[in-house]
């Protein structure tokens, strides 16, 4: 198959990709399925229920989410909408997340943070935000459930600003809140949207609009609510900075919506909204430049599982296509080893359905079956030495070591190790006198328990697992020919060395110690100096 520039471009200027962020229980889950919902994926909203008492996406595939009704595991869920292919990968939004939720967010081009109009912006919501920061993405905000009692909205994009330091600007206006709740006033059409309480989550919301001299508005939503709504306005009209799609675009200002997911409500809106402001693809920093959309074909791996699903066991590799069009069946370089690739296996995945991918563009996320040859980071393309030359790695916090109930399962137990590591569900270090079992290292520690779970059974292994009291990991470098003597000494999957601390005060005093080694927080060639 011929690709034209033409359509190239045309495709690429169509794709919006991107994650949601947002701390458990904000309504993550229930705006994926009412945006998958308004973007003619699924019937009706409750289709991607599967059980009575639990919610699951389409996303959630793994047993250990349906018992928990968490996603753990990140995927993509993709959408035509108002002629955008929109692509929505789905990251954890759990107590605890993983390496896997951070690496998700660098395929995204843009994210949306969503909040609870209760409890505005919460930790975990301050963590991903970090990390879309940091990366540059624009962020787009909606405020959910307003048909619950809510905190001032004036107060909710005060804290926006000054917890997460990005200016917060209303697109829309909220008119009461809770049982009060009824509507919203879009500031740049100058229209009230007016709620109404549908049946729960079963269809699209209807929607009444009136302007704000309309003399039905005060029918609409009272005489109370429409006088304060018109002095809100005139508040925000005189006195807030105006959107700008440039301020935007550089991660400088985030526009935000209000509305009720549960209710069906704003979503559309936001869609609407969402598919003009959020940018398609752009360049992606290579070590041979910035590489754009229209050049060959060339893209990354961002995540790799195992097992996902029963029907197909085997691995499956993330990729982002980063440029050119992709074609099943095209032979490419796997950059890192230089070795030829025939992309023959390629599909996207619907819960346990599989669709075969026969083409992509950029901004598209493809599943590949992975021989085992893939990593993290790398790079497929036709151009032969193309490479990224900083994917993200992050620094365990959390350890753990682990003893095998029944040693005959060791082959079986070494294998689901290095598997589950090869994904970022645990990160390993190893004792370097090879007498113990071996350090687990995870962001958070829930990655533990999936790590238990999934080696019990996708490996048939079980492990006990003990929590330790370390606290701080660091790769060394420098002269560290005295450090064989260190008790916490231990090595890495690379055989990087490696060293475990019970506190910070224990690492700064060791570091006083031993002037001559240096203490990193990641490996030396994945450390920015
Ligand atoms: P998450 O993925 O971010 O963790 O949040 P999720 O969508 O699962 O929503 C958390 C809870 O908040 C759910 O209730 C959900 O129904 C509810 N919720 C989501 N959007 C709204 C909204 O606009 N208004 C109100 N009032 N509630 C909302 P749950 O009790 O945990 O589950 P369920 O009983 O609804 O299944």
């Amino acid at each position: 198959m011929t690709t034209t520039t033409a359509s190239l471009e045309r495709e690429t200027l169509r794709r919006r990709t991107f994650a949601i962020i947002s701390h458990p229980d904000a309504g993550k889950t229930t705006i994926t399925e009412k945006l998958l919902l308004y973007g003619g994926a699924i019937q009706e909203a409750g289709s991607v229920t599967a059980r009575e008492g639990s919610r699951h996406t389409a996303s959630d595939w793994m047993s250990i989410e349906q018992q928990r009704g968490i996603s753990i595991s990140s995927s993509a869920l993709t959408f035509e909408y108002a002629g955008r292919h929109v692509n929505l990968l789905d990251t954890p939004g759990h107590q605890d997340f993983s390496e896997d939720t951070y690496r998700t967010l660098t395929a995204a081009d843009s994210a949306l943070m969503v909040l609870d109009a209760a409890r505005g912006v919460q930790a975990q919501t301050e963590k991903l935000f970090a990390v879309c920061r940091n990366r540059g993405i624009p962020i787009l905000t909606f405020i959910n459930k307003m048909d619950r009692p809510a905190v001032d909205p004036f107060e909710l994009l005060s804290q926006v600003e000054t917890t997460l330091g990005i200016a917060a600007i209303p697109l829309t206006w909220p008119i009461g809140d809770g049982p009060d709740f009824k509507g919203v006033y879009d500031l740049q059409t100058k229209q009230v949207l007016v709620f109404e309480r549908t049946a729960r989550g079963k269809q699209r919301a209807p929607v009444q609009t009136a302007g704000l001299d309309d003399p039905e508005l005060a029918k609409l939503v009272g005489a109370d609510l429409a006088a304060k709504l018109i002095a809100d306005v005139e508040l925000i009209e005189g006195a807030m900075t105006v959107f700008e799609s440039a301020a935007f675009l550089a991660g400088q200002v985030t526009p935000v919506f209000f509305g009720s997911a549960m209710n069906n409500f704003g979503i559309e809106h936001f869609l609407d909204n969402f598919v003009k402001l959020a940018p398609s693809p752009s360049a992606t920093e290579t070590n041979l430049g910035e590489r754009e959309p229209e050049a060959a074909f060339a893209g990354f791996i961002f995540k790799l599982q195992a097992n996902m699903s029963r029907a197909h066991r085997d691995r499956t590799a993330f990729m982002r296509v980063m440029s050119g069009h992709f074609v099943r069946g095209m032979d490419v370089t796997h950059t890192r080893t230089g070795r030829k690739l025939r992309l023959s296996q390629a599909h996207t995945l619907f819960a346990q359905d599989r669709e075969k991918v026969d083409d992509a563009y950029p901004g598209d996320i493809v599943g590949l079956v992975n021989p085992g040859v893939f990593q993290i980071g790398d790079v497929i393309s036709i151009e032969p030495k193309l490479e990224l030359p900083d994917f993200p790695r992050f620094t365990p916090e959390n350890f753990a070591t682990l003893s095998l109930r029944d040693v005959g399962k060791r082959k079986a137990f070494m294998k689901g190790l290095t598997q589950l590591a090869e994904e970022g569900v645990v990160q390993v270090f190893f004792p370097t006198d090879g007498a113990r079992d071996p350090y687990l290292g995870a962001v958070g520690p829930l990655q533990f328990e999936v790590f238990q779970a999934r080696l019990s059974e996708e490996y048939g292994v079980e492990v006990e697992m003990h929590v330790t009291a370390y606290e701080l990991v660091r790769w060394l470098a420098g002269d560290t020919s005295e450090v064989a003597r260190f008790a916490r000494h231990v090595e890495d999957d690379q055989g990087r060395p490696v060293m475990l601390f019970r506190s910070r005060y224990d690492l700064d005093y060791t570091r006083q110690q031993h002037p001559q080694i240096e203490f990193l927080p990641l490996p030396k060639d994945l450390t920015r100096v």
